[in-house]
């Protein structure tokens, strides 16, 4: 029954957790509102804020999960991909609880950990499944054959589906991060215009064009109708969400059918986006599939996902020594 200490710091969630024999006993997540003024994550903001959060966070982590620092039995932690600095602050943070307690080092990939979020909780998908993990920095099809055992079938070539999102909100003029606020401006409108994207071929994703093509659509109607972008927001975020999800889904029933596979799975914090979840829902009931979205704190950056990664990887005796470092990229 090991015990273990998680943290995420990948991004500008600083994210402690305590998971206990694959079970989540705590999962805490401090965000970093610094960045909403600059339109996105500043790195450097982050890695300070995450230098003055770990402690604390770590701390209520530990005190939620009713434990100590002399229960945890080894220290996972997210290294990479990332922010480097960011990553730097969670790594050296895990190396130094492990050498001060003499635990061993539980290194995990960021992408697998998204993934294993699925079994955070129950229902669990049983393996082989395919899962499709959409975030502000990824997009890929996987088809998970075990826990660790992960292959990737189709990417994004450029930007990921969640910048997609806040990308074409800052067009419009949104706050960031603008996914949520475009699924909510969505409910009340109709996706009457078409934005042009380009399909890169096979499973693969390029979301860079549709911000160009959002931007001369919009400039021709603002041409005939200086007031289009203010009067019409809710019609343009329905079509914006309606290019992005349309692609995420006609790629993923692509990919079921190419694998065979009738487990398919939502990952990363755009799956929190209500018309992608209705589609995969309409689609599964269409094509025969059992469906899996996490929950929310499950889905967007956390460190109960690191936790659980850690676990399979405990159970086979993966440790990292004390030399391990960061990586931007694998
Ligand atoms: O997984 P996440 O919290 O952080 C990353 O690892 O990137 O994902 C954040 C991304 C942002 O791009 C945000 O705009 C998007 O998820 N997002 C949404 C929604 N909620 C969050 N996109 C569309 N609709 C939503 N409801
Ligand atoms: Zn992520």
């Amino acid at each position: 029954m090991p015990t273990l200490l998680a943290i995420e710091s990948s991004c500008d969630d600083t994210s402690a957790a305590v998971v206990r024999d694959g079970r989540v006993l705590s999962n805490v997540t401090a965000g970093q509102a610094v960045h909403v003024e600059y339109g996105g994550v500043v790195p450097e903001f982050a890695s300070r804020a995450h230098q003055r959060n770990i402690v604390p966070t770590v701390a209520v982590a530990l005190q939620r999960a009713g434990v100590t620092a002399q229960d945890i039995q080894a220290v996972a932690f997210t290294r990479g991909p990332g922010l480097i600095g960011s990553l730097m602050v969670g790594v050296s943070f895990a190396k130094a609880f492990a050498l001060a307690r003499d635990l061993p080092l539980i290194e995990v990939d960021h992408m697998q950990a998204h993934v294993l979020a699925h079994f955070a909780e129950p229902p669990y998908p049983d393996f082989p499944f395919l899962c499709l993990t959409v975030s502000g920095g990824h997009t890929q099809l996987i088809v998970v054959h075990d826990a660790l055992d992960q292959e990737i079938i189709g990417y994004t070539i450029d930007d990921a589906a969640g910048e997609a999102f806040d990308k074409s909100g800052k067009l419009l003029g949104l706050p960031y991060p603008a996914g949520p606020e475009i699924d909510r401006l969505a409910a009340a409108g109709t996706p009457v215009l078409q934005f042009a994207q380009p399909d890169p071929g096979e499973l693969n994703f390029s979301f860079s064009g549709l911000k160009t093509s959002i931007l001369y659509t919009l400039q021709k109607k603002a041409k005939e109708d200086p007031g289009y972008v203010r009067d019409h927001l809710p019609d343009i975020c329905a079509a914006v969400q309606e290019a992005i999800v349309s692609t995420l889904i006609g790629k993923l029933v692509t990919a079921a059918e190419q694998t065979g596979l009738k487990q398919v799975a939502l990952a990363g914090g755009v799956s929190a986006n209500s018309a992608l979840r209705a589609r995969l829902e309409a689609e599964g009931q269409q094509r025969g599939w059992t469906t899996f979205v996490p929950r929310l704190e499950y889905c967007t950056d956390n460190a109960a996902m690191i936790g659980v990664t850690a676990n399979f990887k405990y159970v086979k005796a993966l440790f990292a020594g004390q030399d391990v470092a960061p990586a931007a990229r694998f």
